[in-house]
């Protein structure tokens, strides 16, 4: 695997490898995925970089910690970063390049450009956050056109992240990747359904023993609207059952179109997200799920 980080040497490892072979997987022509990630990698990374692999000759996995998407109170400066650990992670699982690029080779001297998706970005977590995504859009753009890969991979956990990349992909007409490849995978959970995140470190034993309760009350919430009950009373009732459960405040908690984001009020059966934030301790929990 190699680690690079600056964006000459990547550009002359990606012909290489694009130019090295010739794939089955693309009728001829060699593929590369890439997984964005910022590091601190967990089981939910290594299955985005494990259905890169299947999916695509070359896999690149990127990890930037973006300053552009943390808020001014926001975790930038104690975000967990383990690059060494991480690297070795990535090698085990066969990547073909690390991009780990400096803040320098992301940002010079008088970089003054940021992609903004409106309406988006105002709703769920753009609400609390504001500018997040708009520090998202812009490192993802500058991330595909530095490695133009032919798909790139996501975790669902951040749904409205996803649907915002997609949003972007198509609004400005991107090849590297087309959006119909930007792919979702499905939130990878620990045995007692807490979403995997780097941010779950943040979490002290007793804080993790009682997080579970979030997705325990979104389940209950889901198969509820699903059954046919009252949107605003399920999402009352999830909201009380995770404050009773030990979180201190529930950002949102909604339900939402799955690809539009906007709000639901009664369900006809379309493709819908449960989404909810909420804070335990010095963690933010996210988590969404389908309704079916
Ligand atoms: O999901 C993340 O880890 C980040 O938001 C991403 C997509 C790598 C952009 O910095």
């Amino acid at each position: 695997m190699q680690i690079l980080t600056a964006v000459e040497p990547l550009r002359a490892a990606l012909s290489a490898l694009k130019s090295g072979d010739n794939s089955a997987k693309a009728g001829g022509r060699s593929t590369v995925a890439l997984v964005p990630t910022m590091g601190a990698l967990h089981e939910g990374h290594l299955t985005l970089v494990r259905e890169a692999k299947a999916r695509a000759d070359h896999v690149v996995v990127s990890i930037f910690v973006n300053p552009r998407q943390f808020g001014p109170n926001e975790d930038l400066a104690t975000y967990p970063r383990q690059l060494e650990a991480d690297a070795a992670l990535l090698e085990a699982e066969g990547v073909d390049v690390l991009w780990a690029p400096t803040v320098e080779a992301v940002y010079p001297a008088g970089y003054a450009t940021t992609i903004q998706v409106s309406g988006l970005d105002a709703v769920l977590c753009g609400a609390a956050r504001p500018g997040h995504f708009d520090g998202v859009a812009t490192v993802v753009t500058k991330l595909f056109n530095q490695v133009q890969p032919d798909i790139a991979l996501f975790g669902e956990k951040d749904w409205q992240q996803l649907a915002i990349i997609r949003r972007m992909a198509r609004d400005l007409d991107l090849t590297q990747p087309h959006a119909d490849h930007i792919l979702g995978v499905p939130t990878v959970r620990e045995a007692d359904g807490l979403a995997m995140s780097s941010r779950n470190k943040y979490l002290t034993a007793e804080e993790r023993a009682a997080a579970p309760a979030l997705n325990r009350a979104m389940r209950e919430a889901a198969a509820r609207i699903a059954g046919g009950g009252s949107i605003p009373d399920a999402l009352a009732a999830l909201r009380e059952a995770v404050l009773t459960a030990g979180f201190a405040r529930v950002d949102y908690a909604d339900l939402r179109d799955a690809a539009t984001l906007e709000a639901i009020g009664v369900w006809d059966g379309r493709a819908a997200r449960l989404l909810v934030a909420a804070h335990m301790g010095k963690a933010r929990l996210i988590d969404n799920i389908a309704v079916v």
